[in-house]
């Protein structure tokens, strides 16, 4: 497990964003596993400036994002697939099927989840990125989740829809239900780098970090994962153990 701190998230975001650009040079065959959220908007700014200057091809690249509410259309303003195209996927011009998320509008969601599964067994994650819910959720496995667990469908926790409202017109419009990624899922990518920003994040990140690994903070399993990088903030990392941490 590497953690590293920065005082400014311009530094954070560039650095985190040429972890993608270098796995893609490496592999123009690189499978990316994509986040939404906040956090990851600045990430993507980056990737899509680089892109524009030529710095690398996308031709061959492939993406999986983590989750999608359940009820909204790909085209709906406030759906995880509208998210992705609006800040990356269409910038980086990556074609349909290329890019792949969880169709939240499927009759049948059991089996919807079973596509997205195996799909991905199909085409390992190379280097996933991930955010923090600010009751350590992961992508959207909330407290409680079994660590083996599989793509599925979630009741989302009211912290988290309270979270996530700032997206959507009203509370109420926010959906109960999503697709995500199980965490056996994420935990199978090669690498795994997870940002954390702000001092709402303060109180997972130590949990995550410090806490016992249990499901009542699905993220506290990924210190078990090989490959786990962990970039920060200093409010983020406010309620750390110093000694932990490099410097960015
Ligand atoms: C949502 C997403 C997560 C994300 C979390 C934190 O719940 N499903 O993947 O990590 O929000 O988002 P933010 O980066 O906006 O704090």
């Amino acid at each position: 497990m590497h953690i590293t701190l920065y005082h400014t998230h311009p530094s954070l975001y560039r650095d985190v964003a040429q972890l993608f650009i270098d796995s893609l040079r490496n592999n123009p065959k690189t499978v990316w596993g994509l986040a939404t959220g906040s956090t990851p908007i600045e990430i993507y700014k980056h990737l899509v400036a680089h892109y524009q200057k030529d710095a690398f091809d996308t031709r061959f690249l492939t993406t999986f994002n983590l989750d999608e509410y359940v009820g909204l259309s790909a085209s709906s303003d406030q759906s995880y697939a509208h998210f992705m195209s609006r800040h990356l996927w269409d910038a980086l011009n990556l074609q349909p099927n290329q890019r792949h998320i969880p169709n939240g509008l499927a009759s049948d969601l059991v089996s919807e989840c079973e596509r997205y599964e195996t799909l991905i067994l199909e085409h390992p994650i190379h280097i996933q990125l991930l955010g923090i819910g600010s009751n350590g959720h992961i992508a959207f496995n909330e407290p409680g989740t079994p660590f083996d667990s599989k793509t599925h469908v979630v009741t989302l926790d009211s912290k988290t829809r309270m979270d996530n409202a700032r997206f959507f017109d009203a509370l109420h419009s926010v959906p109960h239900q999503a697709i995500t990624m199980g965490i056996s899922t994420i935990m199978k990518a090669q690498k795994i780098v997870l940002v954390a920003t702000g001092q709402n994040k303060a109180k997972a990140i130590q949990a995550m970090l410090e806490g016992p690994i249990s499901e009542s903070c699905p993220a506290s399993i990924l210190r078990n994962h090989p490959n786990l990088f962990i970039y920060l903030d200093d409010k983020a990392a406010s309620l750390l153990n110093t000694h932990l941490l490099n410097r960015g």
